[in-house]
């Protein structure tokens, strides 16, 4: 590999208990987070970005006067350190660099903003090409990361096929109409536009997904999707990453276990192979500092299952003054949501059985006739974090349905085409990325937990 001459502080940390590394050469590179000295002796400290950690390169200005020089350079620089590996075990931390030589690779202006003090999320979502340098979004990303990674190997060990579904559709999934348009015509003339006709970017992958599941059994997607809703609040963002399993020969309650089993897999995840990133977000995100205690006790608990109808009893005996009332038939919002989890429940709780005329037109009537075979996550601290459902393979119950909604046949014949050739029941859901970074770093808003988030008039680069 191309590094091979430098070192990352990550495997430094591998060398930290070995005395048979003490002493050696290393060589490392990263950008300087803090960088004092007292005229004789200096501390630096390095980031490179391959752990949390920062290593601390400690320069001699008595023994080599030509480290004044270092003792010059400023946060934010990018520096290459060549020196010895020494263990530090009495120290704040475990090792240092001794320096034998500093090389200033790029100077960084006085007006960089990125200084020691503490900035707040909001001004650091001003500069979003900066943050990832702050020990916060250092953390954040890595575990956005080692998330993504988790949902992956999850599905894949799991016998899950990986499809990627067109960004570009002709369909509005949920029916939702909230969709962005994609033209190169500025008269909205779709007929004579690209596609010879309405194009929009998905708000879902899983109407595309569901063709593959009823040949491969089980598959997945996960990629980015869009929503044109003028929604600004904490959760909502107009761009995000949905991961959308489907499965054949399945109902809602297979559906449900997968949505357990995968949730408890990533937190597991995360918190094993974030422990420095989880113990700072458990740290300096959460008053009670139990974010790693709860997170664990879900991962080891089961989760509770109620009925919508249920959950609206709950609500109209609570005696609580909701923004938005409620009665049965009403769409639940984030306070009833978080009202059912964080002080019903404590914690995460499957609400199921929603009324049909909430829900959009793919998901299975159960026999009542008014409610369908729907299931939405919610968890403490976010809300709705997944929503899922059966599908209703049932070609006459379904096309009655789409009838019903006033949803037009033609565009979703391809769709209808499946309850006709080898119809199987089948299930799927859609989990929200950046809610479940929400849910795992009490982060609290949604635009710290994209690298570049876009929100109703936010657009930054
Ligand atoms: O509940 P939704 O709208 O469900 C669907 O799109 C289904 N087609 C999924 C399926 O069954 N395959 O969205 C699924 C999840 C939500 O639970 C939420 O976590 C997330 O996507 N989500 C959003 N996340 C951020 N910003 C938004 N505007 C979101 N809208 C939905
Ligand atoms: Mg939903």
């Amino acid at each position: 590999m191309l590094r091979n001459q430098y070192k990352l502080v990550k495997e430094l940390y591998t060398l930290k208990n070995d005395p048979t590394a003490a002493n050696s050469d290393v060589r490392i590179r990263g950008w300087v987070k803090t960088n004092r000295n007292n005229g004789h002796i200096g501390f630096m400290s390095v980031s490179d970005g391959s752990c949390f950690e920062n290593i601390q390169v400690v320069y001699n200005i008595d023994e080599h006067p030509e480290f004044a020089d270092a003792a010059k350079i400023a946060t934010g620089c990018s520096v290459d350190v060549s020196g010895k590996f020494i263990l530090t075990p009495d120290a704040k931390q475990p090792f240092e660099v001794a320096a034998e030589e500093v090389i200033l690779l790029g100077t960084c202006d006085s007006d960089f903003p990125m200084q020691k003090k503490r900035h707040s999320l909001e001004f650091l979502r001003e500069v979003p090409h900066l943050r990832p340098r702050t020990n916060t979004f250092n953390a954040l990303f890595r575990v956005r990361s080692v998330l993504c990674g988790a949902i992956h190997e999850f599905f894949q060990t799991n016998g899950f096929l990986y499809i990627t579904p067109p960004l570009i559709t002709g369909n509005d999934a949920e029916g939702a109409g909230e969709v962005f348009t994609v033209t190169t015509r500025e008269d909205g003339d779709y007929e004579k536009d690209f596609f010879g006709k309405h194009a929009c970017l998905t708000v879902s992958g899983q109407l595309h997904v569901e063709p593959f599941a009823l040949a491969y059994d089980k598959v997945y997607t996960f990629g980015p999707t869009f929503r044109a809703e003028n929604s600004n609040t904490t959760t909502h963002a107009s761009e995000f990453w949905m991961v959308e399993p489907e499965i054949a020969f399945a109902d809602l309650e297979d559906d449900m276990e997968l949505m357990e089993a995968m949730v408890k897999y990533c937190i597991n995840a995360v918190l094993e192979r974030c422990p420095s990133e989880m113990a700072f977000f458990n740290q300096m995100f959460d008053k009670e500092h139990t974010l790693i205690d709860r997170l664990t006790a879900v991962a080891n608990s089961e989760f509770k299952v109620m009925t919508y109808t249920e959950a609206v009893d709950l609500l109209l005996k609570s005696g609580r003054e909701f923004q938005y009332p409620v009665e049965w038939g009403v769409d639940l919002k984030t306070e009833h949501e978080r009202y059912i989890c964080e002080e019903v429940v404590k914690g995460p709780v499957f609400l199921t059985d929603y009324p049909k005329d909430i829900k959009a037109f793919y998901m299975r009537i159960n026999d009542d006739g008014k409610t369908v075979a729907a299931c939405d996550c919610l968890v403490p601290g976010v809300g709705e974090l997944i929503g899922g459902s059966q599908r209703e393979e049932r070609y006459d119950v379904l096309v009655a349905r789409m009838e019903e909604m006033g949803i037009e046949l033609d565009s979703l014949k391809w769709y209808c085409d499946l309850r006709r050739f080898g119809s199987v029941k089948h299930a799927g859901f859609g989990l929200g990325l950046e809610r479940f970074i929400l849910y795992l770093t009490n982060i609290g808003n949604i635009r710290d937990t994209i690298p570049y988030a876009r929100t109703p008039r936010n657009l930054m680069f």
